[in-house]
């Protein structure tokens, strides 16, 4: 096979065809994830919880994604590559494009940042630069020192219709993808239908485009209570190999998400 390119995850998105993404940051991962049939990897800022020990994702840095971007890159033959623009290394168009050209050159196909219609004149920059970039509403992982912990977004009514508005923004201001984080699976369904790019679920609900979870999340082995939309995959299964199979296999099936991973409006 092929490499996976922008056009092929725009074709599944149109064709109804769900895409799989999981996270991952070294090469040992990356070729397994490529065996098991993952069509996107993420190479997200969440190393700095599971790779580095940090509470948050905010001690990461643009080098330190790119490394491990270099990690994943090498050993990846058919999935496509995105890389998470850390904290604060998008602050002004000028900035973005030198964080993004770090990732780029470290082996990403695509970046991704946090926000919504705050984020267009950057998405809109960068694209025009020759950047992919994947847009991510929801949740804010970065943002968790104004919003004072990790909570599930959207859920007002005005909240909802402000995130489609920033969402469609995000599309016009040219992102080819969008992740959705801890929202009601309602508002999943909603963005995903307003949308033509893919969608990408975390805890969004079934009927986003994709799906993501972080790799160990996935694999149960992440310390502490996981979260809702999490479920561990390794569980009945006898190989890290065979999870990420049933993973992709739930996913393109629509098993993965359930009901009950999904919050409520
Ligand atoms: O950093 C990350 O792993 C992410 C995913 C959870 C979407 O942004
Ligand atoms: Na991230």
């Amino acid at each position: 096979d092929k490499p996976l390119t922008i056009s092929k995850l725009l074709s599944m998105r149109a064709e109804g065809e769900k895409i799989a993404m999981l996270t991952a940051y070294d090469s040992t991962m990356s070729a397994l994830l490529n065996r098991c049939g993952v069509e996107t990897i993420l190479i997200g800022d969440s190393l700095g919880n599971v790779i580095q020990g940090h509470s948050s994702t905010t001690p990461v840095t643009v080098e330190q994604v790119a490394y491990h971007t270099e990690c994943v890159a090498r050993a990846n033959t058919h999935a496509f590559v995105i890389a998470d623009l850390p904290f604060a290394s998008y602050g002004d168009p000028a900035q973005a494009l030198d964080s993004a050209a770090e990732l780029m050159r470290a082996g990403a196909d695509m970046v991704k940042l946090e926000g919504g219609d705050w984020q267009v004149d950057i998405i809109q920059y960068l694209v025009e630069r020759s950047v992919p970039v994947c847009a991510h509403l929801g949740l804010l992982p970065q943002s968790v020192h104004i919003l004072g912990g990790y909570k599930v977004q959207g859920k007002s009514k005005d909240a909802a219709s402000l995130m489609l508005e920033q969402a469609i923004a995000c599309e016009q201001a040219g992102a080819q993808m969008i992740v959705l984080e801890a929202i009601p699976s309602s508002l999943g369904k909603i963005i995903t239908d307003s949308l033509s790019i893919p969608t990408i679920g975390i805890g969004a609900g079934a009927d986003c485009s994709g799906q993501v979870l972080v790799l160990q999340d996935m694999l149960g082995i992440s310390p502490g209570k996981p979260p809702k939309f999490v479920k561990n995959f390794l569980d009945g299964h006898a190989s890290i190999e065979a999870a990420v199979k049933a993973y992709v296999r739930e996913v393109k099936s629509g098993k993965f998400p359930g009901l009950e991973h999904g919050f409520a409006g």
